[in-house]
């Protein structure tokens, strides 16, 4: 561990446990001497699931290689257009943060901790606004809503087609605004690859207390106006590869990885794709008749669903992990793995027992892993 990350964690657990205290001094100082920035954030804010310094926090100790991260930063800049953040946003930011933690860290606070913090705040905010400064796309695109189609109670599928052309790959993501709950953000994976006419599918659900999922999913309707931003990941295919594919999806973790699909649709001949589809209940595998159409249509797919709360279910049963490990071998695969946090991690262990390298793993996981 590089000195600055030592200072920047040991500094971190003098205020740890004071988390909800920094963030509400954090965002008070921001707004107070800043009021017009209370604009930029969500209209509804609890400091709890405000985002921003959380995700702050997150960067700054993970800055063991920034190098690493450079893309990730300069995308996660660009993609700061969309809530009009402009580079003097920056010093405000980076003040509110270290008078937050000076004053909940109290008298073991010392000035390394201080400049460990400033420098590596500002090598992120470089790259952010270096990344955003550098963007020629517009700070967001307005979409219209074309279909809406529930899949059961807590998942829908819709479509949209922004106004603009939006370039995108096949496995990206994009954040998603809607009118009911203004400018709250969060991202979800295009379910399909780029087509001519510009339309995007998204598959979305809705998580119990979630804000923007469960309004994607309950009250979006055809012809509102959502708003995308730019798009971002690499769960993308490599053409060149010529290796055998397995795809691992769990829920609508299948979005991104039928985009992949659908892409190979239009060039693969030779690469074998297996498709693994889990989900808790046989009514969660949503999308299951339409993976079957496209499995009798292209030889070179196979889709094997399992559930793991659903005994009566007739295909595979289990996490869908160990169904992965069940079938195989995998000696000489790609894989592209997609779901919730747990699913993911799951997974990655179990490839992980099955010794596949990591490089040959792509992976999206729906949240904090
Ligand atoms: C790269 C990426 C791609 C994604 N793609 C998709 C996609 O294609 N489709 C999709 O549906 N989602 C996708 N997500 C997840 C999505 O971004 C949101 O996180 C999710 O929809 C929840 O947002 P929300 O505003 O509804 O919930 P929030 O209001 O942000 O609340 C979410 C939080 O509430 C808690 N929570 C509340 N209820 C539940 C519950 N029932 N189960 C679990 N946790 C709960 C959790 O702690 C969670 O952190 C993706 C996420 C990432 C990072
Ligand atoms: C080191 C600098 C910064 C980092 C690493 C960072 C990172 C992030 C991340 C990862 C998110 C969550 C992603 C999302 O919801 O789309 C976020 C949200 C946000 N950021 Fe930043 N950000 C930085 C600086 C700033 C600055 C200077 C501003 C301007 C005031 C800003 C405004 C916001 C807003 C408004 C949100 C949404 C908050 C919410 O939904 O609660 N960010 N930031």
């Amino acid at each position: 561990m590089s000195n600055l990350s030592k200072l920047l964690k040991e500094s971190w657990t003098l205020v740890e446990e004071y988390q909800d205290k920094v963030a509400g001094y954090f965002y008070a100082r921001i707004f107070l001497s800043h009021p017009q920035l209370r604009d930029l954030f969500p209209v509804q804010m609890d400091v709890q699931r405000a985002r921003l310094l959380g995700a702050i926090v997150t960067a700054v100790q993970s800055l063991d290689d920034p190098e690493r991260f450079d893309e990730y930063l300069r995308s996660l800049g660009r993609d700061h257009r969309k809530f009009h953040v402009n580079p003097e946003h920056y010093d405000v930011v980076r003040v509110a943060l270290l008078e937050a933690l000076r004053t909940f860290a109290g008298e073991q606070w010392s000035i390394e901790y201080d400049q460990a913090w400033r420098d590596a705040y500002d090598v992120i905010a470089r790259k952010m606004i270096a990344g955003a400064d550098a963007d020629t796309n517009p700070p967001y695109w307005h979409a219209e809503v074309l279909t809406h189609e529930r899949r059961g109670a807590d998942i829908a599928v819709f479509t949209c087609r922004p106004m603009q052309p939006l370039e995108y790959r096949a496995g990206q993501y994009v954040s998603i605004e809607c009118r009911y709950q203004p400018r709250l953000w969060r991202v979800y994976s295009m379910a399909n690859a780029p087509r001519k006419d510009g339309t995007m599918e998204f598959h979305v659900r809705a998580l119990g207390a979630g804000w923007v999922s469960s309004a994607l999913v309950r009250r979006l309707k055809v012809g509102d106006m959502i708003r995308l931003a730019a798009p971002m990941g690499s769960l993308t295919l490599e053409r060149k590869s010529t290796r055998d594919i397995v795809c691992v999806a769990g829920g609508t973790g299948l979005a991104p990885i039928k985009a992949l699909v659908e892409e190979l649709t239009r060039y693969n001949r030779t690469r074998w794709v297996h498709l693994f589809f889990g989900a808790k209940h046989r009514d969660d595998l949503y999308d299951l008749a339409d993976l079957n159409r496209l499995a009798a249509r292209y030889p070179w797919l196979s889709v094997v669903s399992a559930v793991s709360e659903d005994p009566g279910y007739g295909g595979e049963q289990g996490n869908i992990s160990d169904v992965v490990a069940r079938y195989g071998p995998w000696k000489e695969h790609d894989f592209f793995v997609s779901g919730s946090p747990a699913m993911v991690k799951a997974t990655l262990r179990r490839l992980a027992e099955l010794q596949i390298p990591s490089i040959r793993i792509k992976y999206d996981a729906f949240g904090d892993m």
